[in-house]
């Protein structure tokens, strides 16, 4: 890893003046988060900036405020109300502009019919969605009346969505008849039909049309998106809910095989990403930004809905997949819509590295003027490419590092207040009111070049309430080892000057094109298959997903390998977790590498598919001695050759 600097000027602040302005935040936290939180219209002001009982925080409690109000009706105030809020783009080519105040329309229109259906202040509803505008409508609907929504990405599967209505108890879901991705209709609807089987809590589907091809609809349960709002005539006065009340649940993995349902709040959720956002995009009045991520997952919450939508930004929002019809779909929605600002992730950018630069040459992009990524770290070679086929090199790259509990975007460069000179592949430093460091297994900080272990020392607005019903996880899970701060499960590096380069999880969460998998959801997926006794999962670097999923599969007495049983579990990965999550290998073996107290040894398997050696392995956290490992290692190469 080279970490020089870039070879190209842009405008930059001296790193010392960056620092100062970020030491003065963290040096008191509470003064500069009041000074953010007064940057939103609430209904009445905070008692307290911040109530800190390790490690559940109370930002700016007493304080009343609406999320729908701040996204929707405070723009109606002025001049934007004629602004464009969202320019969507099916994937079919039809088009949908929606002004704030049509906006305002269609949130009231929907709030007004789930209303209709008995949703209230703290109820669950449960979202399996395309990326359709009833998407961002549905989730300020929800959010005008004080109901919590949990979106469940498209691409889970039936079970996974099941799970999920069921931890939530939601009484409503709402879908649509189908979605479109490379030209082929995905039956959503179905999908809903399976989950809803044994989803007790579930009393209405509202669907909304899509694609108009034939689907189901359950007389009773199932209700049309447009026969309930064609009638709703009435505003819904947005509710006034406390800061601390939650806006959302998200669920994701972790290294158990339950994922977390991680809980937001709305005043420190919302303070936190209207200030990421503006520091880290420079948002501008006649700023048009892209986030093309799905709004399934964090990054579309915070950076497709909220946060652009709290500063009256023009977003732009595409339905379907990046290559489709041609290659150079994106680059053509980019000058279509002269957008400014575009926050895509590194699996994307290599994509279309592979695709090669002709189908980029073949578009103006000159209307941009900041670059983002997110989601996994990004290789210097993607990061050069980006800058100088994308940006032209005239844009700087603002690499966010962040995650789903931290609710907005944590180390990044700041172009909104000072942008410090670039390294492609670090994402440079935290930014204001954030307080990182680097530890070593024992909480000490790890000497500047060294590995070691992201942690976060003060809380911060935007970090997750508790993970849904299982607080004493919330704490054990991320504040537990390292007492005191929050432990974020991933690799870090400083270097001599200072910058942050995030090196991949450290525990066995997977990253795969972007997307987070737990080894133990996947494994447990597997052994759920009535051939497999036991597995293990591990991943193996690839050239565009960043990692895949690779699985050891030990299989019952009786039952045989074979090519067809191999394709039989990919597609029992698929359906039990979602296509997102098939794996590219599936070895059969006789029997997992284990420490002799019958830990897994995923390590060890992640060596060997990588065709490392066990010396490359960091002892950072095995706690198995080398020799365990390295008879392991010999012995499952010896299972594994043919
Ligand atoms: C990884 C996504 C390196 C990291 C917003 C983190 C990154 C996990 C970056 C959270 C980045 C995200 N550089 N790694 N810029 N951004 N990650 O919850 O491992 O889906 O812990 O949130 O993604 O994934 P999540």
């Amino acid at each position: 890893m080279s970490t020089d600097s870039l070879p190209v000027e842009l405008k930059y602040w001296p790193i010392k003046r960056y620092m100062d302005t970020y030491k003065k935040s963290v040096d008191n936290i509470e003064e500069f988060w009041e000074q953010e939180a007064r940057k939103l219209d609430w209904f009445s002001t905070w008692d307290r900036v911040l109530d800190w009982d390790i490690p559940f925080a109370k930002w700016f409690p007493g304080g009343m405020l609406n999320a729908s109000y701040l996204c929707v009706d405070k723009h109606l105030k002025n001049w934007r109300r004629n602004k464009v809020a969202i320019y969507w783009v099916g994937e079919d080519g039809e088009e949908k502009t929606l002004s704030y105040l049509q906006l305002h329309k269609e949130v009231n229109k929907l709030a007004a019919a789930l209303q209709e259906m008995g949703v209230k202040d703290g109820d669950r509803v449960a979202f399996y969605l395309p990326m359709i505008v009833e998407l961002p409508i549905a989730m300020l609907a929800c959010a005008r009346l004080g109901a919590i929504h949990t979106v469940v990405f498209s691409g889970f599967s039936s079970q996974a969505l099941a799970d999920r209505i069921n931890h939530t108890e939601a009484n409503v879901v709402i879908t649509a008849d189908g979605g479109f991705r490379r030209g082929k209709i995905i039956e959503l609807k179905s999908i809903v039909d399976d989950a809803v089987k044994d989803t007790p809590s579930v009393k209405k589907v509202l669907v909304v049309k899509r694609t108009g091809h034939d689907i189901e609809m359950q007389e009773g349960r199932d209700v049309w998106y447009h026969d309930v709002v064609r009638h709703q005539e009435k505003t819904v006065p947005p509710l006034p809910v406390e800061s601390t009340h939650p806006l959302f649940i998200l669920y994701t993995s972790g290294t158990t095989g339950k994922p977390k349902g991680i809980v937001h709040s709305t005043g420190g959720y919302l303070v936190y990403i209207n200030s990421v956002y503006r520091t880290v995009f420079n948002i501008q009045e006649d700023s048009v930004y892209w986030c093309n991520a799905d709004i399934g997952w964090v990054t579309g919450h915070s950076f497709i809905v909220y946060a652009p939508l709290l500063n009256g930004a023009s977003i732009v929002m595409y339905e379907g997949a990046p290559d489709y019809p041609t290659p150079d779909r994106w680059w053509q929605i980019i000058e279509d819509y002269k957008i400014t600002t575009l926050y895509t992730s590194p699996t994307a950018i290599r994509m279309f590295m592979a695709l090669g630069e002709k189908w980029v040459k073949k578009h103006d992009l000159s209307s941009l003027s900041i670059l983002g990524s997110v989601g996994e770290p990004i290789n210097p070679e993607a990061w050069m490419w980006y800058f100088k086929n994308i940006g032209g090199e005239r844009c700087p790259i603002v690499d966010t590092w962040w995650q789903t509990e931290t609710g907005g975007i944590m180390i990044s460069p700041a172009p909104g207040i000072g942008l410090v000179p670039l390294k492609p592949g670090s994402a440079t430093f935290p930014l204001p009111g954030i307080d990182v460091d680097v530890v070593d297994e024992n909480g000490k900080p790890v000497p500047d070049g060294v590995r070691g272990y992201i942690i976060i020392k003060k809380p911060w607005p935007g970090m997750a309430l508790t993970v849904y019903k299982d607080p004493a996880r919330f704490k054990e899970t991320y504040w537990t080892r390292f007492p005191g701060a929050y432990y974020a499960g991933d690799y870090c590096m400083r270097d001599d000057d200072g910058y942050l380069w995030l090196l991949g999880r450290a525990d066995e969460v997977l990253k795969v094109a972007g997307h987070r998998l737990g080894t133990v959801e996947l494994e447990s997926a597997m052994v759920s298959h009535p051939s497999v006794a036991e597995a293990a999962v591990a991943s193996k670097p690839h050239e565009i997903k960043g990692e895949s999923i690779v699985v050891f599969a030990v299989l019952k007495e009786g039952i045989s390998p074979s090519d067809e049983l191999a394709k039989e579990l990919r597609t029992h990965m698929r359906n039990t977790v979602g296509p997102f999550a098939t794996p590219e290998n599936i070895y059969f073996v006789t029997k997992l590498p284990k420490t002799r107290s019958g830990k897994i040894m995923r390590r060890v398997l992640k060596a060997l598919v990588a065709g490392q050696s066990i010396g490359d392995i960091s002892t950072l956290e095995d706690k198995a001695s080398v020799e365990e490992a390295k008879q392991a290692f010999e012995e499952f190469q010896r299972l594994t050759k043919k």
